[in-house]
């Protein structure tokens, strides 16, 4: 069965890497790079970085893959997203047929980690693979790190959610983590909280941000933009803290 390592890369500081990711970098014939449109030459810059300096003397091939857009969800998001799926699945069988050949092993780069907010794992669960995941520093991770915080208070569950979920509620018991927000639903949600905003975490462009989310959100909102206009691309990550 064709071998596929699946590498959590971390969330932007080639130093996030781990030992053991170094290990498997060092074991893979033919890396798999997804190529995803906006925020493609950071990226794409970023794992090109990692390779040239953690791959020691060793052969390696590197595959550009075409990511097709997503169609419009409308009012069927999982519809979409499965769809997008089948046909990313296709394509990686094709692609493992032409490149992984004998017993040469694939490998993919995965910003963060492959478990946080990642199709990569159940793009391969459907395909005949035999996966090893190596785990990575996810955004999360980072947030709290720069920050200096633990991410839950003492006994008390933390969520993860996305930008999209936020803006429908978010629970009035525990604290959120918001990650994938196009819409910025910190400047939405209604209550009283304590924000940790961190943008491009990890890299030299990394902006952070915390306070009462009353008094930080137009400070948030504008960075964000000017960064946004700035840099062609944003990543936020974000905690919100219910004040008690
Ligand atoms: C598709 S998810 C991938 C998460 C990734 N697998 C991880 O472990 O961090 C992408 C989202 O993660 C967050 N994110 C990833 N890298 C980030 C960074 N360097 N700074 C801030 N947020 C980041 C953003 O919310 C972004 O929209």
């Amino acid at each position: 069965m064709r071998r596929i390592l699946v590498i959590g890369i971390g969330a932007g500081n080639p130093d996030y890497l781990t030992v053991q990711a170094i290990d498997a970098l060092n074991r893979v014939d033919v890396f798999f790079i997804p190529d995803k449109g906006e925020e493609k030459s950071a990226l794409r810059h970023l794992r090109e970085e990692i390779l040239a300096r953690f791959i020691d003397k060793r052969a390696y091939e590197t595959v550009g893959v075409d990511i097709p857009r997503r169609r419009a969800a409308g009012d069927d998001y999982r519809g979409s997203v499965d769809e997008w799926h089948a046909a990313l699945t296709a394509n990686y069988g094709n692609l493992f047929e032409r490149h992984l050949t004998g017993d040469k092993v694939g490998g993919f780069l995965v910003w963060g980690d492959p478990m946080l907010y990642d199709s990569t794992l159940l793009l391969m669960e459907r395909l005949d693979v035999e996966v090893e995941v190596i785990p990575g520093i996810t955004a999360v991770q980072a947030l709290a790190a720069r920050h200096g915080i633990a991410l839950n208070r003492i006994g008390e569950p933390v969520l993860l959610t996305t930008g999209r979920k936020a803006m429908l509620g978010l629970p009035d018991d525990m604290d959120s983590v918001i990650l994938l927000d196009g819409e910025q639903a910190f400047a939405h949600v209604p209550g009283d909280y304590d924000i940790f905003w961190g943008a491009y975490l990890g890299t030299k462009e990394e902006i952070l941000v915390s306070g009462r989310l009353a008094d930080v959100k137009d400070e948030i909102v504008d960075k964000r933009a000017k960064a946004r206009a700035a840099n062609g691309w944003i990543m936020d990550t974000y905690l919100l803290r219910r004040r008690t």
